[in-house]
C-alpha cells in the first residue's frame, strides 16, 4: 500500500488523493462522488477499475474522455448481486443463474441481452451489456454505497497495461480523478475472462481469470473466439493494440528452454527481456514474472512486469510466453497483444 497523503500530481488539474479502501468512511465518500455524477478507481480482485454510475449517459462520457477510449469500445457494468442483474438485462436465463451461482463474485464477464435502462454510450450502441460481480470487498462495498450498477473499464488510459496496483492507477490517471481507493494488489492481475451468452453456445471473447477448461466442465459446449473475433470483433475491445510498454515488444513461443537460448543469443544494452525466474539470464535489463509453470504468478505480476520494462531506456523488449494450458492462456493472450503482430516461434526457428 502506498501512504494516504497528497501525492504526485500527473497531468490533469485536480488534486488526486489515494484513499484506504479498508476504512468504510472511505467508502462512503468515493460513493458520494459516484452519486454525484463523478469518478473514482477502486481495486477489484483481477485489475483496478475506473468507475461512475452505470445508468447516468453523463458519468460514462467522463470514462471515455479520461481513458481517450475510442467510442465504439463498450464497458462492463459491475453489480454486488446477482439481483441487480435483472434491471440490466430483457430476461435472466438459465444459464446465467448456473454461472452466476458458481463463479460470482469472481472474474467472469457475462454478456447478455440488455434491457432500455442500460444507456447506449455504455454498450456502444450493442443491444448486449457486459455485467459482472467482483469479488474485492471494496469493490462490492463502493456499488452497494453508491446504490447504483458501476460502469468499469480498468484504470488506466487505453492502450497501457491494466494497472493492478493503486500506484500504477496514480501514474496514469492522477490529476484527472479525486479519489483512488487503495485495495492492494489485485489478486488475479489480468481482466475478467468475458463469456457471451446471448447466442446459442456461449463463447468465451476474451480469456482471464475463469478458464476454458473450468467452463467446459460447467457449461459442456463453449466457444472459444478465435482470430476471427479480432477481424470481425465480437468483442469491439479486441481490435485494438494494448498493454504496450514503450518499445516494441517481440513475443517468443516455444519450450522456455529453447525461448530463453532465443533471448540470450539477442540481449545487449539496448535489449530488455521478460522472463520466468527459472530462466532468469544474468544481464540487467530482465525483468521476471514467475516460475515458467506458476500461470497465477504469472497473470499476477505480468502487468507490473511490462510496467517495469518501461524504465529502461532500451529500443527492444522479448518476452517468454508460458504454455498455452489453464490461465497460462490468458496470459499469452495479453503478451500476444502486447507484442502486435510481432510473434516470434522458436519451435519453427
Ligand atoms: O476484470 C475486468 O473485467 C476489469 C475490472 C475493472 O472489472 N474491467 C475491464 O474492463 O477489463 P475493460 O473495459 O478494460 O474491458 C472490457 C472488455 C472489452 O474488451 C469490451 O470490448 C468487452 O469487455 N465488452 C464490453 N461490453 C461488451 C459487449 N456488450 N459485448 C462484447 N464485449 C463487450
Ligand atoms: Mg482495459
Amino acid at each position: 500500500m502506498v501512504s494516504y497523503q497528497h501525492l504526485e500530481i500527473h497531468g490533469g488539474s485536480l488534486e488526486t488523493i489515494v484513499l484506504d479502501a479498508s476504512q468504510s468512511e472511505n467508502i462512503k465518500m468515493c460513493a458520494e462522488v459516484l452519486k454525484s455524477g463523478g469518478l473514482v478507481a477502486f481495486p477489484t480482485e483481477t485489475v483496478y477499475g475506473l468507475g461512475a454510475n452505470a445508468l447516468d449517459e453523463n458519468s460514462v462520457a467522463g470514462i471515455f474522455e479520461i481513458k481517450g477510449r475510442p467510442q465504439d469500445n463498450p464497458l462492463i457494468v459491475h453489480v454486488a448481486s446477482i439481483d441487480d442483474v435483472e434491471q440490466l438485462v430483457t430476461g435472466v436465463t438459465n444459464i446465467f443463474k448456473t454461472l452466476a451461482s458458481k463463479y460470482w463474485p469472481g472474474p467472469l464477464t457475462l454478456v447478455m441481452r440488455k434491457s432500455s435502462n442500460v444507456p447506449g454510450s455504455v454498450t456502444a450502441g450493442l443491444d448486449t451489456v457486459a455485467i459482472r460481480m467482483p469479488e474485492h470487498p471494496a469493490a462490492l462495498a463502493l456499488i452497494r454505497a453508491s446504490d447504483t450498477p458501476l460502469a468499469a473499464p480498468s484504470a488506466n488510459p487505453s492502450g497501457r497495461p491494466s494497472p493492478t496496483k493503486a500506484l500504477h492507477v496514480m501514474s496514469d490517471i492522477g490529476g484527472k480523478i479525486p479519489y483512488i481507493l487503495d485495495g492492494g494488489d489485485c489478486k488475479v492481475g489480468l481482466e475478467s475472462t468475458v463469456l457471451d451468452i446471448s447466442g446459442e453456445i456461449p463463447r468465451i471473447l476474451r480469456p482471464g481469470g475463469v478458464t476454458y477448461d473450468e467452463l467446459k466442465s460447467t457449461l459442456g459446449n463453449v466457444e472459444l473466439a478465435g482470430s476471427e473475433a479480432v477481424e470481425k470483433p465480437m468483442s469491439p475491445g479486441m481490435k485494438y493494440r494494448h498493454y504496450a510498454p514503450k518499445a516494441p515488444l517481440t513475443a517468443v513461443s516455444g519450450s522456455p528452454d529453447k525461448t530463453a537460448v532465443y533471448i540470450a543469443t539477442r540481449m545487449d544494452d539496448c535489449t530488455a527481456a521478460l522472463m520466468f525466474d527459472d530462466y532468469a539470464l544474468s544481464h540487467p535489463n530482465i525483468v521476471l514474472y514467475g516460475h515458467s509453470t506458476d500461470y497465477t504468478a504469472q497473470a499476477a505480476r505480468l502487468f507490473d512486469a511490462l510496467r517495469k520494462l518501461d524504465s529502461f531506456d532500451v529500443k527492444k523488449i522479448y518476452a517468454q510466453l508460458p504454455q498455452e494450458n489453464e490461465l497460462g492462456y490468458a496470459v499469452v493472450d495479453r503478451i500476444k497483444k502486447a507484442a502486435g503482430s510481432s510473434i516470434v516461434d522458436c519451435t519453427k526457428e
